[in-house]
């Protein structure tokens, strides 16, 4: 991804429209910057710069929202992402198991994607679904409360396997 252009002329076109819904164009980041994940699965640090040349904002910027955001990543993210909640009321009831318990299985860290490019998993913040604690956002589906065996369930579903 590093060598691709992602504000090719129809890109920028696009871009514009989507500026031209807000009273000044810098608050259009956002949009923009989640448009590029959509397209390309990730905003690597050269989109980054393309992002603040095309809105004339400092790198810093750009990278500052990359940070703050987890939606936002840097790298495109396995076919199935898991984001567990770690916030008090998911970690109260035992997300801090699931997330070894999920990094055993998968043989990875938090912040990782299997080398099948089949998993990643993060720790994320409230993902403001406590009454499911402990609870993950795997792609767009919240789930819980969960347990290690709704886990296992899961994983032996996706990765048929792998699992026990
Ligand atoms: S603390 Fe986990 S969803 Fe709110």
């Amino acid at each position: 991804m590093s060598d691709e252009i992602i504000f090719t002329p129809e890109f920028t076109k696009r871009a514009d429209q989507i500026c031209a819904n807000y009273p000044v164009k810098r608050a259009a980041v956002l949009p923009v910057m989640r448009l590029i994940q959509e397209e390309h699965g990730a905003i690597s640090p050269d989109a980054e710069l393309e992002i603040a040349d095309y809105f004339r904002i400092p790198p810093a910027d750009v990278k500052e929202l990359m940070t703050f955001y987890t939606l936002f990543y840097s790298k495109p993210k396995g076919r199935c992402h898991i984001q567990i909640c770690r916030t008090l009321s998911c970690s109260l009831r035992g997300a801090g198991d699931l997330i070894q318990y999920l990094e055993d299985k998968l043989g990875i860290r938090s912040g990782e994607t299997t080398e099948d490019g089949q998993f990643s998993l993060d720790q994320v913040e409230c993902l403001g679904a406590c009454e499911i604690a402990p609870m993950a956002k795997i792609n767009q589906d919240y789930i819980g409360p969960l347990t290690k065996e709704k886990l296992a369930q899961f994983l032996a579903k996706y990765y048929i396997g792998k699992t026990e």
